[in-house]
């Protein structure tokens, strides 16, 4: 629950109330379903989001370097399309460091990044205050998939959403065009000067390239998929043994999704607090769908979500797009 004056020393809301029990309800639901799967949030633990920024420095992990170039490439370009005087919020900010690099250009009268792994947050908060001492920050521990409803202290100035890394992904398309008709929603202020969006999609390309993205040869990204069953065994004081797991990682084209699994090596019976389940060798549980888009249907999307006047940037082989888009109405 919000503190006011916890904010003012550490520059940290705790926005969300977290229910463990409900969160243990929902993991077990999804472990003993015909198709065992867990929400991808759960594999940002501390180690979790440790093992995602390592997974950006992997050679076949092209997603978050290309984005980096193309915001590097046209900050100029794109601080003009955004404008002067935004409250950037930064949604699944992590360490922060891909806002931080757009500071300068974009002159934002407040930061405010958002993130479910709210430990991790709260580290990066302290740090970027101390980098930037005459930005005001409020760093928003919120589980922003459940709820976009910020606290009153980030105040209605005209927001910018910010949402990059192609973590859209994670939505099923459904759930994607839902979640920007939500964000459109909550860009307006109350002189009705409407905000915007600022999104890094990942494009669909060629199945080699992204199964290797998925799969790197080091392991980093299977280091990252088995770190959720560490995360279950202290959510849920299960008895998941890592070594009778195996990652699984690759492009589904006829989804237009990369998959992600664990996959049972042998014949194994998984206990919790108060169930079990056994899973037969081979038998998978799916932990994270990471979608695909072309460069069109993600256009229809955000106009369907209710954005206008999109503008998009691209690297030349057309693998990443950075897009920013008006909120209507
Ligand atoms: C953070 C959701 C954008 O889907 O590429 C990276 C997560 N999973 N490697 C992605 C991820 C495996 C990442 N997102």
């Amino acid at each position: 629950m919000p503190r006011p004056a916890e904010n003012l020393l550490t520059g940290f809301i705790q926005a969300f109330h977290r229910d463990d029990a409900a969160i243990r309800a929902e993991l077990v639901a999804g472990l003993l379903a015909e198709h065992a799967a867990v929400h991808p949030k759960f594999l940002y633990d501390p180690l979790g989001s440790k093992l995602f920024e390592a997974i950006c420095e992997l050679p076949e992990y092209y997603p978050t370097r290309m984005e980096a170039a193309i915001f590097a490439r046209h900050l100029p370009a794109l601080a003009d399309v955004v404008g002067a005087g935004i409250t950037l919020i930064d949604l699944g900010a992590g360490n922060c460091a891909k806002a931080a690099r757009l500071f300068d250009a974009l002159m934002p009268r407040q930061y405010v990044p958002v993130d479910i792994s709210v430990e991790f947050l709260r580290e990066a908060v302290a740090q970027i205050r101390q980098r930037h001492p005459e930005l005001p920050v409020t760093g928003v521990g919120l589980d922003f998939s459940q709820s976009l409803e910020l606290p009153d202290a980030v105040g209605r100035t005209r927001r910018l959403f910010f949402y990059p890394g192609s973590s859209i992904g994670n939505f099923t398309p459904g759930q994607a065009l839902a979640f920007l008709r939500r964000m459109c929603a909550a860009c307006h202020d109350e002189g009705g000067e409407g905000g915007g969006l600022l999104i890094g999609v990942d494009l669909v390309k060629e199945k080699r390239v992204l199964d290797a993205a998925y799969d790197d040869a080091l392991g980093v990204t299977a280091a990252f998929n088995l770190n959720l069953l560490q995360h279950l065994n202290t959510l849920l004081g299960a008895d998941f043994d890592l070594r009778d797991w195996r990652h699984r990682g690759f492009f589904n084209a006829a989804e237009s999704c990369v998959e992600m699994h664990l996959e049972a090596r042998r014949d194994v019976e998984v206990a919790w607090l108060d169930g079990r389940r056994r899973f037969a060798e081979g038998e998978r549980i799916h932990t994270e769908s990471s979608y695909k888009y072309t460069r069109d249907g993600f256009l229809r999307m955000l106009e369907e979500a209710g954005f206008v006047a999109p503008r998009t940037w691209t690297d030349e082989r057309g693998w990443f797009m950075v897009c920013h888009a008006r909120a209507s109405h």
